[in-house]
């Protein structure tokens, strides 16, 4: 179902709270920004908005600080590089409620742009309590909503403030709903899904809605260990979920029951040990040493893989192949990354760490669509509703 968005909706002269997910990643020790894509997504949002002469309110929330004022987690870092990439002065409030936020929003002239502090330092926000979503609520004439990556979240500022003022969705929602939403009615066949990341637990349901839409499923990373487990196979001290060894089996039973090929790796990297130095080899699956752990897809696998994506006119893919962030076992992921993005095919990559690797590895604008949601982008893909999304109007009420 289709969304009103800000090109619905008169804009000039309005104030907009534009709800914004800017939890961008932080240096550990330097608490610099380190990627800033979630900030560029929502800039043809924001800069439609200064166009038109809105007074542009943005909030986000920025970590976790559990309700409470963490220094380190202020918002003013990510109002600094959103100043630097739209070229335009951004304020910052000291708060995202009250008298002084109330006054700042009155002096804002038409195209000015106000940042209000982490949404997150009141526990109300994650409480989506009714008194604090009006208090955001009445700092605005119009809510826009384009944070895709924080609307599985039933928060204040993704869902209570909905309640309060007309409510639209940016150009960064709409993207994302029209790229993953066309994955799941109306893909481009044949519609491949490959499927990495560490556990099995974390993706069951992806894989069960997957099943149901596409043509081929393929099955990499940590949780290729449990399914080739279940298929009676000796997989060293990787990690296996022995409670979901049964789940697998029923997986790889209902994708023969549904006529999806189930690829698995069919040779892998192993090593004794998950550090930088350790010596690799690679083996065939029916020939992994007790005594080693699955770091990686073989290049048999990667061949194979990438011999069926070619073939695909759609493809999406969430989850590393192999323990990426050790570069020695981050071939199998680095080289999907690069297949996708040289197939002619549609390429949705679903958000969390593949995300990260496509934009390391520079390969974004190469792709039709990154998601910017982690967990959100997980949700939509299991054929769950998001309520950030249901929260919003759609194009014919
Ligand atoms: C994310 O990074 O996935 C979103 O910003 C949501 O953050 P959260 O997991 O802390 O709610």
């Amino acid at each position: 179902m289709q969304k009103k968005t800000i090109r619905d909706i008169k804009v000039e002269g309005k104030r907009v709270l534009v709800r914004v997910d800017f939890n961008v990643p932080l240096d550990i020790n330097t608490g610099a920004i380190s990627n800033d894509s979630r900030i560029r997504a929502s800039l043809p949002t924001i800069k439609y908005l200064v166009d038109r002469k809105a007074r542009v309110i943005l909030c986000s929330h920025l970590g976790r600080p559990n309700g409470k004022v963490i220094e380190g987690l202020r918002i003013a870092p990510v109002a600094v590089r959103l100043s630097q990439l739209i070229g335009l002065p951004v304020s910052i409030a000291s708060d995202c409620v009250g008298q002084e936020v109330e006054n700042k929003v009155k002096t804002l002239k038409e195209g000015d742009i106000l940042f209000l502090e982490n949404v997150r330092f009141h526990p109300e926000e994650e409480a989506n309590e009714p008194h604090f979503a009006q208090n955001l609520a009445q700092l605005a004439d119009i809510y826009v909503n384009d944070a895709f990556s924080a609307a599985h979240r039933a928060h204040a500022s993704t869902v209570g403030v909905a309640r309060y003022l007309p409510a639209v969705a940016g150009f960064s929602m709409e993207e994302e709903l029209n790229a993953m939403g066309k994955l799941l009615s109306a893909p481009a066949r044949p519609f491949a899904c490959l499927i990495g990341g560490a556990k099995v637990s974390d993706k069951i349901g992806l894989v069960q809605n997957m099943l149901k839409k596409v043509d081929i499923l393929l099955i990499g990373g940590g949780m290729a260990a449990t399914f080739l487990k279940a298929q009676g196979y000796e997989i060293g001290h990787s990690l296996v979920e022995r409670d979901k060894l049964n789940l697998a089996r029923d997986l790889l039973k209902e994708a023969e029951e549904w006529g999806v090929p189930f690829f698995l790796p069919i040779d892998v990297v192993v090593a004794e040990q998950i550090k930088p130095e350790a010596s690799t080899k690679v083996v065939p699956i029916s020939n992994i040493p007790s005594a080693s752990y699955l770091v990686d897809i073989g290049p048999k696998t990667i061949e194979l893989f990438s011999s069926r994506l070619k073939k695909c006119h759609t493809i999406m893919w969430n989850g590393p192949l192999g323990i990426y962030e050790i570069p020695q076992f981050a071939q199998g992921t680095r080289s999907m990354a690069k297949l996708l993005s040289t197939v002619n095919a549609t390429t949705v990559i679903g958000g969390g760490s593949s995300a990260e690797i496509v934009q390391e590895m520079r390969l974004s604008d190469k792709m039709t669509h990154v998601s910017t949601g982690g967990g959100a982008s997980l949700r939509f893909l299991e054929g769950l509703p998001l309520p950030g999304v249901e929260a919003l109007p759609n194009k014919n009420n």
